[in-house]
């Protein structure tokens, strides 16, 4: 069974009395232990992608199944609960909070969970160890590089041991060789078991990737 499996998708934004298609009919079968990396155009559509694999929007046109569980009919609070158990997200502007040091911002995932404060502590400071980044635990995010932001971005994403990894340009703030040693670490995650589903622009970083999808004019090829 896929992981998360997309069927005849098609999403639409209302801008004012306009409405623009953005995605037409997507088909896209994510497998346990995949590394996909999602290309295409600016404004084709890729973040859209991302945010419904995320279950941050719901457009209910066609389906989308997560190990068989139906993600549009989902509640609100079902897919807060989907959204914090599955998946794990990482973005190009990194997104950590200024005054919280990194191990703060690490644990944050465990604020909404009722994770019991020992086990959040050590599950974050495992993954804090992962990502390479236990040198800064007390370290607040101005005090850091962009390599080391988006660390701290990726062990929060992995703290809480979500199945699925969604990063939305991760290289795209970086300069390109600390793009390639994080491009190295979502390449290490994938092979302790992680499935990756990655936008990217360079060509250079969608190579490291298993499978290379195209969006263009709302399909996937
Ligand atoms: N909330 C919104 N309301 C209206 N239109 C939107 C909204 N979000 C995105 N769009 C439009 O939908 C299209 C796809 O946007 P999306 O952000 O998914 O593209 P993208 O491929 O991620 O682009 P980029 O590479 O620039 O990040 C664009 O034309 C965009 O202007
Ligand atoms: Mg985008």
């Amino acid at each position: 069974m896929a992981l998360a499996a997309l069927q005849e998708l098609s999403h639409h934004y209302h801008s004012g009395s306009r409405s623009i298609q953005v995605l037409n009919g997507i088909n896209l079968e994510v497998k346990q232990g995949d590394f996909v990396a999602i290309m295409g155009r600016s404004g084709s559509g890729k973040s859209t992608l991302l945010h419904i694999l995320g279950g941050l929007l719901q457009p209910r046109i066609g389906h989308y199944l997560f190990k068989g569980m139906d993600v549009f009919s989902m509640s609100t609070n079902e897919i807060a609960i989907f959204r914090g158990k599955h998946i794990g997200f990482v973005f190009q502007m990194f997104h950590l909070l200024p005054e919280m040091n990194v191990l703060e911002n690490v644990k944050l995932p465990f604020l909404y969970n009722n994770t019991d404060p020992n086990e959040a502590e050590s599950l974050a400071r495992e993954a804090v160890e992962l990502t390479g980044i236990s040198h800064r635990l007390l370290h607040k995010p101005s005090e850091l590089s962009g390599g080391e932001m988006q660390r701290v971005a990726i062990a929060r994403a992995l703290a809480p041991g979500p199945e699925l990894i969604l990063a939305d340009e991760p290289t795209g703030n970086l300069d390109s060789i600390t793009g390639e040693e994080i491009i190295s670490l979502f390449e290490l995650l994938n092979t302790t078991g992680k499935t990756v589903v990655m936008v990217t622009h360079d060509q250079r970083i969608a190579q490291r990737a298993h499978i290379i999808k195209v969006l263009t004019d709302g399909r996937l090829q």
